[in-house]
């Protein structure tokens, strides 16, 4: 029996309820502190900032004295000095020694010791690019190597672009000048496709290694081989205090260069009890810091845009109504969607008599440095990526840190004072319930996308690929299974010339075979778009909460038969026949950020377009054929309606629409859809039901499940060549 409408309208209704705040409640967190001597009692030490506000009455605001701005040469001479000052410098010749005396170096130190914005400069300034050659340096994370690049160019007194410069997926800042080139782990991969010996580059460094991303993983493997065959090649691999030793045994015991960190104790709080809402205990806690302590500033970890926009509206708010009696309080959020003048802002220094509070991600854990932060505020939690290979379902959950982890933050407060750490969770739980460090991204993750390249790289035998931790084989297997039936490998595992093509594109396998059916069903223009939107991940509307019902109405403007898919797609061509507006958008409670960054990854994938040999055609209106080239890229991801929910076919796992998408209330008996997301349940994203009449020609129902089997007999038979 389908769920009748009253028990959807009470889903929708929990849902929402937990997307609002929590009511606002008394400061009163029950913090105690950690071990004994770990100091003093958080209660204590931040008397109850309600009690009496009057007695914080902050000192008038400075007026900055104007000085005359600092001539040019004075300017470098600063910049200078600053680098003069970083724990890496006194290191400066022994390290360029150890570099040319070893191929492979790993090189260990504190977060802010400078390895990242240093080394590639002495190696810049030690001669490596001369002749034309280059310098590689990774980071896991978008935002890290937009903003570190930006960093060095500033220090090397050069534009950003020129001889410095940056390239993550969908935004390349490079020419043919830039020698030192900060990149995402994952376009470093993706240049073995263009250049399998990276011949243009003298030094790969492969930083935040300790991270352990896949890519990273994969690089790992990658550039072992590259160096054997390449020994002027220097590669270097920088991480944080953690797992040093490991690289070293998988880069042939590879000699480890420390560079010695400078660390001022950091107090530690744990809370008495657990907290039931941690974003609530969040915004109490950084308000009770900001009128009890002394100055500094003030870092808060949370898990993502969504937690931290809600934190910092929070945050605002309540500084607007306590109004003067308190201090000027500079609520800065960072992740890594932020456009980057936002992002730039972090950096100023704070002004006189205010404190700047930095609401991150993870991604404040090691890759950026912010100075001046004295308190580190740390639930405890961060998004992780879990991949189940049995069921082959992927989510994305917020989990509990590990203790690596959870120290690493709370490193954080001591880097320029002694600083405080308050961690919302309890210390039994620290030393009971947290990992002791983070399960490598390799084993949590699906596979299609690095085994596509890895395939393309001309890497068959993927079961002894020189991984530092190998995937489960499970996962390696599905992989290969949906690659597939994807048409991308053929029965014997080797790449097909639609796969070659599909390699070509940076994005999901999925999401690539649906650009290439755009062809055949001549609808590219409109695939494109709906390939952006789905890049852009969600947040295309917005929904103030004083606005709740207008904004629900704007959305439901747009829904169109047929799924969501086709309401992104009638989003995005009403935003460009506004012209692009932002004013639109506004009205429409439309995120002109995320429509924007919509625009700019549809133009990057239309670029690529031609070397898939898919020509630009439009489908005039006829969505069925949008439709259909959907289909073709996300077959795997149907599910049939049953009385308990929807069942994936390929899996049989019970999933339920998500009480956002435009087909909540009809829920159709078949449907596909983009991906899944555990939160109070495992839901679907990005719907659409198919109309089978019409679809079942290429790649549905029966067709499907009778090339899954024909792979288990292949397998079976050993007749595939899964090495
Ligand atoms: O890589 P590592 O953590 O060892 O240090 P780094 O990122 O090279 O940072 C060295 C210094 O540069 C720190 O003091 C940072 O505060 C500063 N930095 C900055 O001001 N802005 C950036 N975008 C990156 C670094
Ligand atoms: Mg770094």
């Amino acid at each position: 029996m389908r769920d009748t409408h009253r028990e959807r309208e009470r889903e929708r209704q929990r849902y929402r309820q937990r997307e609002k705040q929590a009511p606002c409640r008394e400061p009163d967190m029950g913090l105690d502190p950690g071990s004994p001597g770990s100091g003093p009692g958080l209660k204590a030490a931040l008397n109850c900032w309600k009690a009496d506000p009057e007695a914080h009455t902050p000192p008038p605001l400075q007026e900055p004295s104007g000085p005359s701005p600092p001539s040019q040469a004075q300017q470098k001479e600063s910049v200078q000095a600053v680098r003069r000052s970083l724990p890496v410098f006194p290191f400066r010749e022994e390290l360029l020694a150890a570099i040319a005396d070893h191929q492979v170096l790993i090189i260990e130190g504190e977060t802010g010791s400078g390895k990242t914005t240093q080394i590639p400069q002495y190696l810049f300034e030690e001669g490596y690019t001369k002749k034309g050659m280059k310098i590689a340096c990774t980071q896991p994370r978008r935002v890290a190597a937009m903003s570190v690049a930006a960093r060095v160019a500033r220090e090397m007194g050069v534009k950003l672009g020129n001889e410095v410069g940056y390239s993550i997926r969908f935004e390349d800042c490079t020419s043919e000048r830039t020698v030192l080139r900060y990149m995402t782990d994952g376009m470093l991969l993706r240049e073995f496709l263009s250049e399998p010996d990276l011949a243009s580059y003298s030094v790969v460094m492969v930083d935040e290694a300790h991270e352990r991303t896949l890519h990273t993983d994969i690089l790992f493997g990658l550039i072992k081989d590259v160096a054997r065959f390449r020994p002027e090649l220097k590669v270097l691999v920088a991480s944080a205090t953690l797992d040093t030793a490991r690289f070293s045994t998988f880069f042939d015991d590879a000699p480890v260069f420390r560079i010695p960190g400078r660390r001022f104790p950091v107090d530690i709080f744990y809370t008495k009890a657990p907290e039931a809402d941690y974003l609530e205990a969040c915004v109490v806690s950084v308000l009770q810091i900001h009128v009890t302590q002394p100055p500094g500033d003030i870092l808060v970890f949370l898990t993502g845009q969504e937690e931290i926009e809600a934190a910092c509206e929070m945050l605002q708010d309540r500084c607007r109504r306590l109004g003067s009696k308190i201090r000027e309080l500079l609520v800065l959020p960072i992740y890594a969607n932020l456009p980057s003048d936002m992002q730039a802002r972090i950096f100023q220094p704070t002004p006189p008599g205010a404190r700047k509070v930095v609401v991150a991600t993870n991604i404040a854990e090691t890759s950026l440095t912010i100075e001046g932060i004295i308190y580190v505020l740390d639930p405890g939690f961060c998004k992780q990526k879990s991949y189940n290979p049995r069921t082959g379902m992927e989510s994305l959950t917020v989990t509990p840190c590990s203790k690596a982890s959870a120290n690493q933050r709370a490193g954080r407060a001591g880097r320029v004072a002694a600083g405080k750490c308050f961690r919302l969770y309890t210390a039994w739980a620290y030393q009971h319930e947290l990992e002791e460090t983070t399960v490598p991204e390799i084993q949590r993750t699906s596979l299609g996308n690095v085994v596509l390249l890895l395939k393309s790289l001309g890497i068959h035998d993927l079961m002894h690929f020189d991984f530092l931790d190998p995937p489960p084989y499970e996962t390696l297997l599905l992989a290969l299974e949906q690659l597939y039936a994807l048409g991308a490998l053929n029965h014997l595992g080797e790449l097909t010339t639609s796969g070659r093509k599909m390699a070509e594109l940076p994005v999901d396998p999925m999401l690539s075979k649906m650009i290439l059916a755009s062809e055949k069903y001549s609808c590219s223009e409109e695939i494109l778009t709906v390939a952006a939107m789905l890049s852009v991940n969600n947040s295309i509307f917005y929904r103030p909460k004083d606005k709740v019902v207008h904004a629900d109405n704007a959305r439901v403007n747009f829904f169109l038969p047929g799924g969501d898919h086709l309401v992104l797609l009638n989003v995005y061509t009403q935003w460009a026949e506004s012209g692009y507006s932002s004013q639109w958008c506004y009205e429409n409670f439309v995120q002109f950020r995320s429509m924007r960054r919509a625009r700019d990854v549809r133009e990057q994938l239309e670029g690529l377009l031609e070397r898939v040999e898919v020509g630009l055609s439009s489908c005039q209106g006829d969505y069925i054929r949008v439709r259909k080239a959907i289909t073709a890229g996300y077959f795997y991801h149907t599910a049939r309606l049953t009385r308990s929910g929807y069942r994936t076919v390929k899996q049989q796992q019970t999933v339920f629409i998500h009480p956002n998408s435009s087909l909540f209330e009809e829920q159709p008996r078949w449907l596909l859809y983009h991906e899944l997301v555990l939160t109070t349940k495992e839901f679907m994203r990005q719907v659409r039901g198919p109309s089978f009449a019409q679809e079942s020609e290429d790649v549905w129902g029966g067709r499907i499940l009778a090339r899954f089997n024909l792979l288990r007999l292949a397998e079976k038979q050993e007749n595939i060549n899964l090495r």
